[in-house]
């Protein structure tokens, strides 16, 4: 069984946006290899060094909303990144054999230079962030990735640290290949991509009443002034969130919409509905768990355990053909 590898960075607690650019496709991926999920906690303080004063709630929460969504720790492994020491210690040998150069044209480096100018990430650390990720995947041997299109850059680095070890060492780690998450891209409630920075999110953990008022608030088709005015919905943000969560009736709001038979207060009544549907099985599942802190940290304590032996394996493997006595 192939296996498979991937994490997300407790930046936050999830939202909406990264249920469908990941987790959806975890769940499912559970069924049909080997797979090891954890959250990248070291990748986080990459650029979020500074103000650590929410990191270990935002681990523990996304642990917690990973597990609401339905990651099985009986099918999967679920691990906290910085629990797996191996990672760093891979990371520490990639670095001996990483050129500068591939780092400094990685368009992720130079893409968030310039956009996080207000915090200082001209660090040692940041620059390894794809030295770090390729550790995080070759140290399991994993063969394929589900990523969003934004990591391809960080898989292609992964690709070519295993090649160069391979060709300095010895053949040890294989290429990984990209999932590529092709399924589904939510826009942000504003209309603008969907991003934290912009306040313009739905947390999985939302309370409905804040949800409900994010709906009531979405930008809808400007042309439409009165009920019966003829409607885009293509251009309404609205509809895009139908789209997702209103599989069986979008087609039939598509056409009311066109042809001016539904108003846009009640086109949203019928969205809240459907998203508080989708929901409320996660919230429910969550405050279970919220109960069950202890049954939490074991998951994590146990899947860290798992991880480990399969990590320790690869890394003697890799130290021995590095040289190290
Ligand atoms: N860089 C990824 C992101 O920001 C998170 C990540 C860290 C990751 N290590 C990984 C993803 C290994 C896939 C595989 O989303
Ligand atoms: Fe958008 Fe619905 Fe209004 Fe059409 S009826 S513009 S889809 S909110």
């Amino acid at each position: 069984m192939k296996r498979v590898l991937s994490g997300t960075r407790p930046t936050g607690i999830l939202h909406l946006g990264n249920y469908f650019g990941a987790i959806e496709s975890w769940v499912k991926l559970q069924d049909q290899y080997e797979c090891f999920f954890f959250v990248a906690d070291w990748h986080a303080l990459t650029t979020g060094y500074e103000d650590t004063i929410n990191l270990r709630e935002y681990t523990k929460q996304v642990i917690i909303d990973l597990l609401a969504c339905g990651l099985d720790p009986n099918k999967c492994t679920i691990f906290v990144q910085s629990h797996v020491p191996e990672h760093a210690e891979l990371h520490l040998l990639f670095s001996m054999i990483t050129p500068l150069s591939w780092l400094y044209r990685c368009p992720t480096y130079k893409d968030q230079m310039r956009e996080l100018k207000e915090r200082n990430i001209a660090t040692y650390g940041f620059l390894g962030y794809p030295c770090l990720q390729a550790a995080d995947i070759l140290i399991y041997k994993a063969e394929l990735v589900p990523v969003g299109e934004d990591q391809l850059p960080h898989l292609e680095l992964t690709r070519e640290i295993a090649r160069r070890f391979n060709y300095l060492y010895g053949q040890t780690f294989p290429e990984p290949q990209p999932i590529l998450n092709t399924v589904k891209v939510l826009i942000g409630t504003d209309g603008r991509k969907m991003s934290k920075s912009y306040g313009n999110t739905i947390a999985l953990s939302e309370d409905l009443e804040s949800v409900r008022k994010k709906v009531m608030n979405m930008v809808t088709d400007p042309a439409r002034i009165r009920k019966n005015d003829p409607g885009h919905p293509e251009v309404c943000t609205v509809y895009a969130y139908h789209k997702i969560f209103s599989t069986d009736s979008v087609d039939e709001i598509e056409i009311n919409c066109k042809e001016g038979k539904i108003g846009c207060v009640e086109c949203k009544k019928k969205l809240f509905d459907n998203l508080a549907k989708f929901l409320e099985p996660i919230q429910n599942k969550r405050r279970e768990l919220e109960r069950n802190i202890d049954y939490v940290l074991g998951v994590i304590e146990e899947g860290a355990k798992k991880a480990r032996t399969i990590a320790s394996q690869t890394l003697k493997e890799a130290k021995d053909r590095a040289g190290l006595l």
